[in-house]
């Protein structure tokens, strides 16, 4: 058992401005504003309410890496993200354990710049993993 920490639901968006005037109507405060990604061209807002820490995903360009997520899905939450601190260890864990990485550890901007990596498994779908220090 890995039991990594949640540290936040990743949703879709297709208009990051209004969904984040929307997520505000039910009570959600903006934790960091908009950040553009420029590798995964994606623009980026965390919010939170409850405890629960949302992160706002929404193409930023046609060829982003969710354009074709968004089309798929329409507005909606895709991934839960997980801290590791140890991210080399937990990473092959993840691997052996079915879960196939679908792109390089890569530094994310909204996120300080720690290193994040996507993965997919059969039953749960997306999940990712971000590296914090310990
Ligand atoms: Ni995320």
């Amino acid at each position: 058992m890995l039991n990594l920490k949640v540290h936040h639901i990743g949703y879709l968006v297709k208009k990051i401005n209004a969904a984040i005037s929307e997520f505000q109507h039910l009570g959600y405060v903006i934790l960091q504003d908009i950040v553009y990604d420029d590798s995964r061209k994606v623009n980026i807002c965390f919010m939170e309410k409850d405890g629960y820490t949302v992160e706002l995903v929404s193409p930023a360009t046609p060829d982003s890496v969710v354009a074709g997520l968004l089309k798929k899905y329409k507005n909606s939450p895709y991934h839960f993200c997980y801290e590791s601190t140890d991210f080399e260890n937990d990473l092959a864990a993840l691997t052996k354990d079915g879960y196939t990485a679908i792109d390089m550890p890569t530094p994310a901007p909204a996120l300080g710049n720690s290193r994040v990596t996507f993965l997919m498994n059969a039953n749960l779908g997306m999940i990712e993993l971000l590296e914090v220090r310990s």
